[in-house]
């Protein structure tokens, strides 16, 4: 039985005192909570030590948005993997589309970088998701298979267990354009199968298949009463306690 896992991607939003209250605020909404929903947040870099602190006695873990594949030397500007368990992050970020379009990842540059976290022990959420016109011409399917296929060589059964997907469509991430549930239902379907091709069904029905885009509390419960629909990377809704609570009140209601 797969758990829900909803994970919060601050983006490069809040300052210290906002991120500290925040994350106070979402340990809280935890605290003695017994379902069986996972939660992460994932703020800024500067502000991991701080959240961690925050965080520590409840059951919501750490991520950070990205982490470059060297262990350590001459990268100015990027965050080893090393570093990201050294302030103790459970996970990381991979492959947001952000990276992809607005900072020009390849699925090439991914797959160092997912490579590199799993080698070193720390668990990844990786995204995929098509571009509108990727929608429309009807390529959401192909563009997914390069994604994946891409993303994940060299990675075998026994290191996916670390891994969770999310299926952020492109047109759906801080529009306010959420895909259906019917949509999103059918392509985290296509996605699980294309797990089953690529190792087995066991695995397949193991994998957490998060969905991103615009999800709040209002479209919370259909989306993640999905069979396929594992959980929420959730960005905007994030970054309040109300929202981001409401969503994970929806999650629990599934969870039970
Ligand atoms: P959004 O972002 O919830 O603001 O659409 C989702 C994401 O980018 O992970």
């Amino acid at each position: 039985m797969r758990r829900l896992f909803v994970a919060g991607n601050w983006k490069m939003n809040t300052l210290h005192e906002s991120a500290v209250t925040l994350a106070r605020e979402v340990a809280a909404q935890c605290a003695g909570d017994s379902s069986s929903v996972d939660v992460l947040v994932a703020p800024p870099y500067p502000y991991l030590l701080a959240v961690k602190q925050e965080l520590s006695g409840s059951h919501v873990q750490l991520g950070a948005q990205d982490a470059y594949f060297e262990s350590q030397g001459a990268y100015t500007g990027e965050v080893a993997v090393e570093m990201l368990q050294d302030v103790g992050c459970d996970y990381v970020i991979l492959g947001h589309s952000e990276r992809r379009h607005v900072m020009g990842e390849t699925d090439e540059l991914i797959n160092k970088k997912v490579v590199a976290s799993l080698d070193k022990g720390l668990k990844v959420i990786l995204c995929v998701g098509e571009l509108l016109e990727e929608r429309e011409s009807g390529r959401t399917e192909a563009v997914l298979d390069a994604q994946m296929s891409t993303s994940l060589s060299f990675i075998d059964a026994e290191r996916m267990s670390n891994i969770v997907i999310a299926y952020e469509p492109v047109w759906a991430i801080g529009t306010g354009k959420t895909a259906t549930p019917d949509q999103a239902e059918t392509t985290h379907a296509y996605l699980r199968n294309w797990l089953v091709n690529r190792y087995s069904a066991e695995l397949a029905e193991s994998i957490c298949v998060q969905y991103g885009g615009s999800v709040k509390p209002e479209n919370a419960l259909e989306l993640l009463s999905q069979p396929n629909v594992d959980g929420a990377l959730v960005g905007g809704a994030s970054l309040s306690s109300e929202s981001f609570g409401g969503i994970l009140s929806a999650a629990r209601k599934i969870a039970g």
